[in-house]
């Protein structure tokens, strides 16, 4: 059964070679070689997602399976843009599992355990970015509850892209 807790700094290796895979894995094939060079380097390496980890901003939760992390989320507490109305807001970031964990109960458990930080920590609303192509994801935060309110640029490497911007309130009356 794999094991969902929070990241701890000897983490740190793992999860930038999980990050980086994750995010070649689901968008390799729609970006060019030279954006997803640039993205990787500027944004997964152990140095970085040391950073991360420390960081008191953040809480970063792995998914651990017979000694490999096999998924991973990330909550930002920033100001959130305008469009979501939030008096405390909370960001998932990131949420990525290995394709072999996909349709299999694990990423609704690590959603569930990103509500239930983002409750312990008093946010009052979810939100999160999703690039406008990755319908995969978004009927995932559909499933959820996540309902879109806006949209903002996400550059991947030199390539300005459309990502939705989608939210939740932290507590609803029914989930899956
Ligand atoms: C997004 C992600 C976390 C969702 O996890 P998952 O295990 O695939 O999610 P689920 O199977 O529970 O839900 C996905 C839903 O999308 C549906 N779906 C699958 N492919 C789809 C497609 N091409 N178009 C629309 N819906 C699709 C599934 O049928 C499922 O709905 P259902 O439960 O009602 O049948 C996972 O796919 C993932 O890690 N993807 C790669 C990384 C990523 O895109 N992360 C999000 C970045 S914002």
């Amino acid at each position: 059964m794999p094991i969902l807790r929070k990241a701890m700094l000897s983490d740190a290796g793992p999860l930038a070679a999980l990050a980086e895979r994750t995010f070649r894995d689901t968008f390799e094939a729609t970006n060019t070689a030279e954006d997803m060079a640039l993205h990787c380097r500027d944004h997964y390496s152990e140095p970085i997602q040391s950073q991360e980890i420390l960081d008191p901003g953040v809480t970063t939760l792995v998914c651990e399976h017979d000694g490999a992390l096999i998924a991973f989320a990330q909550l930002r507490r920033d100001p959130a843009p305008l469009c979501v109305r939030a008096t405390r807001p909370c960001e998932i970031q990131r949420l990525y599992v290995t394709s072999a964990w996909h349709g299999k109960g694990l990423a609704p458990e690590l959603m569930r355990r990103c509500l239930a930080q983002a409750e312990e920590e008093g946010a009052d609303q979810v939100w999160l970015g999703v690039w406008e192509h990755n319908p995969r994801a978004i009927a995932f935060y559909r499933k959820f509850g996540f309902s879109e309110v806006g949209d903002h640029i996400f550059p991947l490497g030199t390539d300005p892209q459309r990502d939705l911007i989608m939210v939740r309130p932290v507590v609803v009356r029914s989930q899956p």
